[in-house]
Formats: structure tokens, sequence, C-alpha cells
């Protein structure tokens, strides 16, 4: 093993990584995310990928197989956080070649982290799910509770097909993800791992019962069923809900706990999100806080939300570009079965954010 090619090749991918990190910021778990796990095979590479903690090197040795869902629950987990904030000014982007993922953003307890936690914990427990349901991996399969006989509103049925086994994959991605944040007893860490429960809760709650009707004609008179995990879309427009009505907390005086930071607020459920700092304004780039601003991002001048160009350009406000945009157009439908449509061309306006005013020209 140590001499495949597959091996050495590994190795220099981790040695060009590294070498690249100008600032390494701290090295996370996520960054496994970036790596080609299914080309590592053996876990001899356990010991080689930063950021992990010695449980996880230790969960990884023991359970490789684990790893290649693990890894692509944290890409799902990014792409879905990606896609619900794709217009608002922190839109959470990685950063290549960082062992962070994130950047600076991450350090703060803001409630973009909150997010980006339960999301990704959230995407562990589907991808690991998945992954057993698909008979991929070794110490897990279809749920074996889900036998014999169930009952639900419409009556009795037989328990048949594959049942999604989230008990595992909630249970292997809390021992992995939450070993971080067991080593430290601070107000980071409670948030932390109240956020990464938020998450594997978020999978359980869509969950549904999905039913196939036997019997005479149809008749329904027998019904097997299986429960089984949704889109992983509703989770994430679930959490963010959760990400918009989240509760600012703060550590109890004893720092055993945390509290509700603002008294007149409720106690948030174990499903919500808790924060503790508020956010930055993520308008101009900042690498203190990890804000990357929104200079020439794109805006829409006819919204009135987060994407239009006054909430997006901060009020500095937007360049306007006439471009070339192809699309498709008269489009027909032909007997049977496919619909063939013409390239066009439209001319349409876009609209940048502009930079800050430079500095020191008033007064000089
Ligand atoms: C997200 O924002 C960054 C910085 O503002 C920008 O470089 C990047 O293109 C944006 N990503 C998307 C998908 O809009
Ligand atoms: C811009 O915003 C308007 C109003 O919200 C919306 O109807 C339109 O589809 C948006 N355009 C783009 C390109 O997203």
């Amino acid at each position: 093993m140590r001499s495949s090619p597959g091996y050495l090749l590994f190795i220099l991918e981790v040695v060009l990584l590294l070498g690249l990190v100008a600032k390494e910021v701290s090295a996370s778990w996520w960054f496994i995310s970036q790596l080609n796990i299914h080309a590592l095979g053996a876990g001899v590479v356990c010991d080689n990928i930063p950021g992990l903690v010695g449980r996880q090197r230790r969960l990884c040795r023991h359970h490789p197989d684990v790893m290649v869902p693990l890894s692509e629950g944290v890409r799902l987990g990014v792409e879905e956080c990606q896609f619900h904030f794709r217009n608002q000014r922190w839109n959470c982007s990685t950063l290549e070649r960082d062992t962070s993922l994130f950047g600076k953003v991450m350090l703060r307890g803001s409630r973009e982290a909150a997010f980006v936690y339960s999301i990704s914990s959230a995407g562990v427990v589907h991808a690991i799910t998945r992954s057993c349901s698909r008979g991929q991996l070794m110490h897990c399969a279809c749920d074996p509770t889900k036998r014999g006989s169930g009952r639900d509103k419409r009556g009795a049925f037989d328990w048949g097909g594959c049942s999604d086994n989230v008990r595992y994959g909630s249970t292997f991605s809390r021992m992995f993800i939450d070993a971080k944040e067991r080593k430290q007893r601070d107000g980071r860490a409670m948030m932390n791992l109240h956020n990464n429960r938020a998450g594997r809760r978020a999978v359980k709650k869509f969950r549904k019962l999905e039913c196939k009707c036997h019997g005479v004609s149809g008749s329904c008179t027998i019904r097997t069923c299986w429960l089984a995990m949704q889109e992983f879309r509703l989770v994430g427009q679930h959490l963010k809900t959760r990400y918009n009505g989240a509760t600012q907390v703060m550590m109890k005086q004893n720092g055993a706990s945390l509290i509700v930071a603002d008294k007149n607020h409720k106690r948030p459920t174990r499903s919500d999100l808790v924060y503790l700092e508020s956010s930055p304004d993520y308008c101009v780039e900042n690498s203190e806080v990890g804000s990357l601003g929104t200079t020439g991002r794109t805006c829409n001048k006819s919204s009135m939300g987060t994407d239009g160009c006054d909430i997006m350009c901060c009020g500095r406000g937007y360049h306007t570009r006439v471009v070339k945009q192809h699309y498709k157009c008269e489009c027909k439908f032909h007997w049977c079965c496919f619909v063939h449509c013409k390239d066009c061309q439209r001319w349409v306006e876009l609209h940048t954010c502009k930079g800050p005013a430079p500095q020191g020209l008033i007064g000089s």
C-alpha cells in the first residue's frame, strides 16, 4: 500500500495543499470534503488528513469506508448552503486550498457559523444513511428495527422494503463531528454541539412513510411500508428558516450551559439554531472577520430583497453592463417524445456592485 501510486499521489496532494496554504486559520474536519477519499482507500491515510482530532482519526482508521459518504455529506451541506445563500451578502463561499474550508468567518460564533455547522452535520447524516441503504458500508444496512407489523393513521401495515437507517447515520455523525467540540467546554463548543444536533434532528424530521398497496385490483387491503428520508432540499429549507429565527445565547455564569441573551425571547428548542455573536455586515473585505465583501457581486436592480442592488452593494452603487445572453427559444414538441429549441440571443443589463470609495481622496 505504502508504495502504491495512489498513496504517493495522495501524499503529494496533501503536501501541495498544505504548502499552498498561505495563512492557515485552523484546520477543520470539513477539509476532508476536499480530498478524493475514493482514490485513497485504506486507513493508512487517516493520520495524514489535516484538521482531525485524535478520536476522529481513530474512527477514520476503524471505519475507512464511512469516510467516503462522510466527505460527500460535507459537500452536500456546502452545496445546499450555497444554494440558500446565493442571493445574500455572505454567500457561503469556500476558500480553495484552505484547510479551514470557510476561512476565518467560522471563527466567530455567528448565525452563519450556526447554519454551516447544522447543515454539514445534516449532510453527513444524510449521506451516511443513504450509503447504508445502498449496502455500501460494512457495518450498517437498512433499519433492522423496522420489521413485522406497524400502524399509522390509515391502519396496520407490514414493514417491508428498506427503511433508511437514520439512527446509524446520526450516531456516526455525532461521534465523529462532535469529537472536536467535546475536547473544549467553552461557549463556542456548546454552540456548535447544539447546532450539530439541530442538523441531525432535521434529517430525522423529514422522513416519510412510503407504502405500496397489495390486494385484489389494488384495493390496498395489505400495505407494505418503509420509512424513507426525503430530499435534502427540504432539510436545507427547514434549517434556513431556523437560521432566520436563530436565537442569540450566552454562557451562563457558572459556565455550565447556554442561556438566552435577551430574556424577552423564548428559550430555543433542540431543533432551533443558536449563536453567540452578531454578524459583521459582510459589506467590505475584512480578512480579520473573514468577510469577502460584495464588490463585483451581481445584483438585481428591481428586487427589494437581499439580492437587490441597494442591499447587496451596501449603498455603494453599482456598475451596469449590457451583455449578450443565450437562451432557448421557439421550442417545438416533436412526437414522440422530445423538445427541440433554437438558440437565441438577447441583450440584457447586468449590474455588479461597486467597490468602496478610494480612501484619502477627500481632504488630501
Ligand atoms: C460569492 O461571493 C464571493 C465574494 O463576494 C464571490 O467571489 C463569488 O463569486 C460568489 N459566489 C457566487 C456563487 O455568487
Ligand atoms: C429580479 O427581481 C425581480 C423582482 O423580485 C424578479 O421578478 C426577477 O426575476 C429577478 N431577476 C433575476 C435575474 O433574478
